[in-house]
């Protein structure tokens, strides 16, 4: 087992709230990222980065110019990933439901992308619907909120606040895991 997910599973002994006992793998980040149009600038925000095993194959693919904003909840896994130096990474030790308030403490008036892999079943109903309208109202025209979670439960709220919700499946996941893409209108 790699060291890193020795490292995320003791922190899921200890925090609940990181809800699951591995990392992600390696081919459902790659399912995600084809949904990234890296040839542009761009301001990518992640909800749960973790330990980073999305968010650095992300800088690995950004321009120069783009800006990497993870907000993670877990201060080990902060402070782990603020050793990653890299002038494009903003880490935040907070909470994703802040959205709003974090963007505009970094004077970024917007988001191209944003990539959650928080706990969103943990949530009530109205705090999932309050995350996903305050997710949508930062995102630009054009742009896209990735969710990837081991149950579909975001889809029907991500359809209340996106035009058009796409649903695929990644097998090759410990457990299996559905990534749910909801694109703003261009
Ligand atoms: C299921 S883990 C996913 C970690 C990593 N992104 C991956 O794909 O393996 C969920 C992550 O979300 C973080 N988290 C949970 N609630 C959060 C919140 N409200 N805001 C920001 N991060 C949160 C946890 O600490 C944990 O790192």
């Amino acid at each position: 087992m790699a060291m890193n997910q020795v490292y995320f599973f003791k922190n899921f002994l200890k925090d609940r709230n990181v809800a699951a006992i591995a990392e992600t793998s390696q081919s459902t980040i790659r399912k995600i990222l084809r949904k990234i149009d890296f040839t542009k600038d761009l301001v990518v925000v992640e909800y749960g980065p973790g330990t980073g095993v999305c968010s650095l194959p992300v800088l690995a693919r950004l321009s120069p110019n783009s800006r990497f904003i993870a907000i993670e909840a877990n201060a080990d896994f902060a402070r782990q990933l603020r050793t990653v130096k890299d002038p494009r990474l903003t880490v935040v030790e907070g909470d994703a439901r802040d959205i709003e308030a974090i963007l505009k403490n970094l004077d970024l008036p917007a988001a191209d992308i944003v990539i959650s892999s928080i706990p969103f079943t943990f949530f009530p109903p109205a705090t999932r619907r309050q995350l996903v309208a305050s997710t949508a109202s930062v995102i630009n025209p054009g742009g896209a909120f990735l969710v990837y979670q081991y149950s579909p439960l975001m889809k029907g709220y991500l359809e209340e606040a996106f035009p058009k919700v796409r649903l695929s499946f990644s097998p090759l996941n410990i457990p299996a895991i559905f990534i749910m893409e909801a694109r703003k209108t261009a």
